[in-house]
């Protein structure tokens, strides 16, 4: 017999109860939800024909959590709340948690306040809570470090990572990896020696070696780049090991109540959202984009070989061309070095690596891509290069494939114009290193076709990477604002900043890197190269810094030189007093007005111009959304993903003061500083970005 309740429904088997949440897309743990279980748990408990109760969900996972758009309006506070219902869980029959897909956050909680726990063998576990700014505020903190103890507790929470079913049964996260969620949880609970609860077991809590919570500490200070959760996660993990059951969630709530009522969690679920969004083209999703198996890649340099190695990766046979056997054999040395630096980091096993290596064929006649579904061309940026490429491209790949560049500068129609299909061309802008870094932009040029671009985003998703949708323009969208903020470093640094100064103020910011230092990483001999064709686009008034070329002019070309802005001493970052009479030559030469710094106008000076291009961006259709520009920064230049993105913080503290900075450096520098006339209106009808349209 069947009882439906909403979402959630109830069956029995042999005395079994069997909860099923049917909540799409994710059973997230909505009131409707938490209400339903709530219900069919409190029946289960009074029944005495029930033995035992199975929490499983419908479609393509189990819980995945609580509902993150339901807990920015407080609605996780609605009772029944999740303590609650694990109250009823905790204090009823023996139960069981079913699980396959994923069980994430508020989800594997509930299945840690079952006796039991069981998932198919391609289930995924995780608590990815810090991910959002917050902690397994519903006993997570608490059940699993009593279950597995401190440090596998201290490993999930703090990196936010899923593990698979048999990591999973070998932490002694789940007891058993079934064949079946239909019959066989109800056949194991039947048969499972009895369990008490969770919050019960202090066994394993003995003897716990303090330095455990130093050494994360320590650890976290320094990878947090400012994160308030990590510390959060630490603090309530030890509370674990130190206070009964009910002192220890206390103790966990507390900490939750912080971080839920701070301003990372809100800019995180925003971070997540917008990534989301981004990977949405306008108009409907069309059904019948197909499916990439076969790729070229033309160009065996850096960027190509990580290419290559990422489309590998996701099982696509690549087929790499290049001018001769020697460029080939360099390609392949590059795609060997990088497996083995997949291998040895620990992101691939070796047998992953082999796999995906085995798919990398090589060739230096294009007649080798008679049957791909794409290329990607990897070739140095010169027009007319990229031009003969799709040439030779189109006249041998069949007509359904798309002809992707990954140009970072140069214009998408200009090189579609040398083919006969512009529809089936667009850009693919991977970042450096191509392995590594998660945004790419899937690039428009005027005649490229809805279908071409939405294939080229679904590919990106397939790849684990970020897609965001932008216009062709110079620079595209990241490149785009990115000079306004590395321009800023520039001009900081003629009027009296110091390369020490600008870069402690980005990276206390929370970049991975500061302006300057990234400068000497990337080579001030590229910078130069680019800002030579660039500057020849510069409205009549306006001028770069020269600091670069002047770097470049006495041999410092960056890192590869040993140095830079700074001076490398084994990698290591030192101020060099030799860069900085360079810079107070240059300043002097110019005739600059020199004064000292205080952080904040640094900070404002490196990240408000970026809030003025991107609504200049938006105006001009390069950019669809605010959120997109977020979603760039966050995984193409490491921006802080818990301040939620510039634009998200040139909302928060006010257009205002973009705008007036916008004022002053518009006057100072030039027409391209000026205050976008997006802003100046939203500023006057008090709009945000959404209101606006963007
Ligand atoms: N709440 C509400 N909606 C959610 C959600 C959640 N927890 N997780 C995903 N969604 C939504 C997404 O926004 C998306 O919606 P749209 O289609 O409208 O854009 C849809 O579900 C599908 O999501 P994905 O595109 O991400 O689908 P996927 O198959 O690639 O991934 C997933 C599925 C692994 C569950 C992934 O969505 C994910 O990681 N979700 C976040 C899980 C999470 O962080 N849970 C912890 C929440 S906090 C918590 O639980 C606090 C606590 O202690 C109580």
């Amino acid at each position: 017999m069947g009882v439906s309740m909403d979402v959630v429904t109830v069956t029995r088997q042999d005395g079994i109860a069997v909860l099923c949440v049917d909540y799409p897309p994710v059973n997230a743990l909505s009131v409707a939800v938490r209400k339903g279980l709530a219900e069919a748990i409190a029946e289960a408990n009074a029944d005495p024909a029930i033995r035992g109760i199975v929490i499983r969900a419908a479609g393509k996972t189990f819980i995945a959590g609580a509902d993150i758009k339901e807990l920015g309006q407080g609605l996780h506070l609605v009772s029944p709340t999740l303590r609650e219902v694990q109250q009823l869980l905790e204090n009823g029959k023996p139960s069981v948690a079913a699980i396959h897909g994923t069980a994430l956050g508020g989800g594997l909680e509930v299945a840690l306040t079952c006796t039991h726990r069981v998932a198919l063998a391609d289930a995924r576990l995780g608590l990815p809570e810090v991910k959002l700014g917050l902690l397994p505020g519903a006993g997570g903190t608490q059940r699993l470090t009593r279950l597995c103890g401190p440090e596998v507790a201290l490993d999930l929470c703090l990196s936010g990572r899923q593990v698979k079913a048999a990591e999973a049964l070998e932490l002694g996260l789940i007891d058993a990896i079934v064949p079946d969620l239909d019959r066989a949880p109800a056949a194991f609970l039947a048969t499972a020696a009895p369990a008490p609860a969770i919050l019960l077991r202090g066994d394993r809590l003995a003897d716990i070696d303090q330095t455990l919570f130093d050494d994360a500490r320590r650890t976290w200070s320094r990878k947090a780049r400012g994160r308030d959760a990590p510390a959060e996660i630490i603090g309530a993990i030890e509370a674990a090991c130190g206070l009964t059951g009910e002192e220890g969630l206390r103790a966990e709530r507390a900490a939750f109540d912080r971080l839920y009522a701070g301003e990372q969690h809100p800019a995180l679920v925003h971070a997540f959202l917008a990534e989301r969004q981004a990977a949405k083209l306008p108009g409907a999703p069309d059904p019948s984009i197909p499916v990439i198996s076969r790729a070229g890649v033309i160009g065996g340099g850096l960027m190509g070989a990580g290419i290559a190695a990422v489309l590998a990766n996701a099982g696509i046979a690549v087929t790499i061309v290049d001018i001769d056997d020697a460029a080939l054999s360099a390609a392949r040395e590059r795609i060997a070095r990088l497996y083995a630096g997949s291998v040895s980091r620990g992101i691939l096993s070796s047998d992953d690596a082999g796999a995906a290596r085995a798919r990398i064929g090589f060739a230096t006649d294009y007649a080798a891509l008679a049957d791909i579904d794409l290329a990607i061309e990897a070739a140095p940026e010169i027009m007319d290069l990229k031009r003969r490429i799709f040439a030779a491209l189109d006249a041998v790949a069949p007509p359904h494939a798309i002809l992707a560049t990954n140009t970072s500068s140069l214009d998408i129609d200009a090189i579609a114009a040398a083919t006969s299909r512009p529809g089936q061309v667009i850009g693919l802008h991977f970042f450096s290193p191509a392995n590594i870094m998660k945004l790419v932009e899937v690039i428009r040029g005027r005649a490229s076709a809805p279908q071409a671009l939405a294939t080229g985003m679904k590919l990106v998703q397939r790849l684990g990477k970020v897609g965001v949708s932008v216009g062709n323009y110079d620079g595209f969208l990241a490149n785009r604002t990115l000079q306004f903020y590395t321009g800023q470093a520039e001009f900081l640094m003629e009027q009296g900043a110091s390369p020490e100064q600008i870069d402690r103020v980005a990276e206390a910011f929370g970049m991975p890197m500061g302006p300057v230092a990234m400068r000497d990483m990337a080579g001030l001999d590229v910078a130069a190269l680019v800002r030579k064709v660039r500057a020849l686009s510069l409205p009549p008034e306006e001028r770069l810094s020269p600091l670069i070329e002047k770097m470049v002019e006495a041999g410092r070309l960056g890192q590869k030189s040993g140095a830079g802005f700074y001076r490398y001493d084994n990698g290591k970052r030192l101020p060099d007093p030799e860069a900085q009479a360079i810079i107070d030559d240059a300043a002097r030469a110019l005739g600059v007005e020199r004064r000292s710094f205080d952080d904040d106008e640094i900070r404002d000076r490196l990240f408000l111009p970026i809030v003025n291009e991107g609504a200049r961006a938006l105006e001009d259709g390069t950019a669809t959304r605010a959120s997109d520009i977020d979603v760039a920064w966050i995984n193409g230049y490491g921006f802080p993903a818990h301040r939620g993105g510039p634009m998200y913080g040139g909302m928060k503290h006010g257009l205002q003061r973009v705008i007036a900075l916008a004022d002053r450096l518009g006057a100072e520098l030039g027409p391209r500083w000026k205050a976008a006339d997006l802003l100046v209106r939203m500023a006057r009808t008090g709009e945000d970005w959404r209101a606006a349209g963007y």
